[in-house]
């Protein structure tokens, strides 16, 4: 099937959000029991997300699994139609094939799927969100928004305000990228193996393609024929579209580290003209969801230590680019699981239940230019 071809069930039919601004919305996580949906849960009631009801459902594995929410026990169940009846808005982290399988019955119930997959991410008619970036784009839904790939979107948080200060030319970009990123199953593998290296046992690996304890690898997502892997393409192609700058010339190497939780970055960025260091930390030090952390006297700078389990992107190691007069250099770190997914979906959901737009909005209602998100 060719992927446009697999969207036909977009919601065509607008519907007023006038019925949903009575009652909050009823609310489904899809992949409750993965690293991002445990997170999800966990945020959603951390920010007190405005929810008639909450279902979690998982493969039926996991079905049976419960969890606590708002005081409440909660089962996780099996993703089926009918669990998915009456369901106003899906947070999906389960994969892109489950995403794929199961949005077609989400477009037939008018659910409003925000999906962490990669699924849908490039398909013209999806918007790709980052909050504090093109949180507007999230208006023109027609049923899907996806939430970028974990590492654009720590990049997007600092190359977005840096980009008000001069156009962006080229970016060149190295991850440090832990465990977590490829998901529950392989932050246990990096204890264990951890451990078996420790212990002078041969760490064997069954999740990761190689044994990460006291190692790193390249990022094993399948190469391209340009050299490139899908996660590197991600990066590329992602913040072309966030962005809305499809010439944007971006290069990237993934590497997976021995982290347990939370992402680095170092990035080299070549403005159009020069931008001063001073100028790029104020810009940071006002942008939304960053942090500085660039403490030169002691040679202190962002840890994914500093903000496991925090919100903020931390940004720090600000410096002129020796061999380029309009580059800057930076280093940033920030917790994939949480602002690089969940947080991320979750401020998505709470924009859209604000500003009423979740179900798609009529053609001959003026399109909200909605500001992006500032808190
Ligand atoms: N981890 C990250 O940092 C990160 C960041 C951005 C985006 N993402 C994306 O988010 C998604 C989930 O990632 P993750 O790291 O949370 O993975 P994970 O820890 O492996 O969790 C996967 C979840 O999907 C569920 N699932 C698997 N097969 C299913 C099926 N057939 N039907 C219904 N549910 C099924 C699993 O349920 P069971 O317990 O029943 O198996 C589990 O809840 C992926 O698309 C990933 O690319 C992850």
């Amino acid at each position: 099937m060719v992927f446009s071809e697999g969207l036909n069930w977009l919601q065509n039919t607008c519907v007023s959000p006038a019925s949903l601004s009575t009652r909050p919305p009823t609310v489904a996580v899809l992949g409750a029991t993965g690293a991002v949906g445990r997170e999800l849960i966990l945020l959603l009631e951390q920010r007190d997300f405005p929810s008639d009801s909450l279902k979690l459902l998982a493969s039926p594995r996991s079905a049976g699994t419960r969890f606590t929410f708002r005081g409440e026990s909660l089962t996780v169940e099996a993703v089926s139609e009918e669990a998915l009846a009456g369901v106003d808005l899906v947070l999906a982290s389960a994969g892109g094939s489950i995403s794929r399988q199961w949005a077609p019955v989400m477009g037939a119930h008018g659910t409003l799927l925000i999906d962490n997959s990669s699924a849908f991410r490039l398909e013209p008619r999806v918007p790709l969100v980052v909050p504090e970036v093109n949180l507007a784009a999230a208006s023109r839904h027609q049923g899907v928004i996806a939430n970028p790939n974990c590492t654009t979107i720590l990049l997007l948080l600092a190359l977005a305000p840096l980009r008000r200060l001069a156009p962006l030319r080229r970016v060149v970009v190295s991850t440090y990228q832990s465990a977590s990123g490829a998901g529950a199953q392989a932050m246990a593998e990096l204890e264990t193996t951890s451990r078996d290296v420790l212990q002078g046992r041969q760490p064997r690996s069954h999740v990761l393609p190689y044994p990460l304890a006291f190692n790193l690898f390249l990022h094993n997502s399948p190469l391209a024929g340009n050299g490139y892997c899908e996660e590197e393409l991600k990066m590329l192609r992602e913040s072309r579209k966030i962005l809305a700058q499809p010439d944007l010339r971006l290069s990237a190497t993934c590497v997976r580290v021995p982290v347990l939780r939370a992402h680095a970055e170092a990035v080299n960025i070549e403005f159009e003209a020069p931008v001063s260091v001073d100028a790029a930390r104020r810009v940071l030090g006002e942008a939304p969801g960053v942090r500085i952390i660039d403490d030169w006297p002691n040679n202190r700078f962002p840890m994914p230590s500093d903000v496991t389990g925090k919100d903020p992107v931390a940004v720090g190691r600000i410096r002129q680019d020796l061999s380029n007069s309009n580059g800057l250099e930076l280093w940033l770190c920030g917790d994939q699981i949480r602002k690089g997914a969940a947080l991320n979906a979750v401020q998505i959901a709470e924009a859209v239940v604000r500003h009423g737009w979740l179900k798609p909005l009529s053609p001959r209602q003026p399109d909200q230019d909605a500001p992006v998100l500032q808190s």
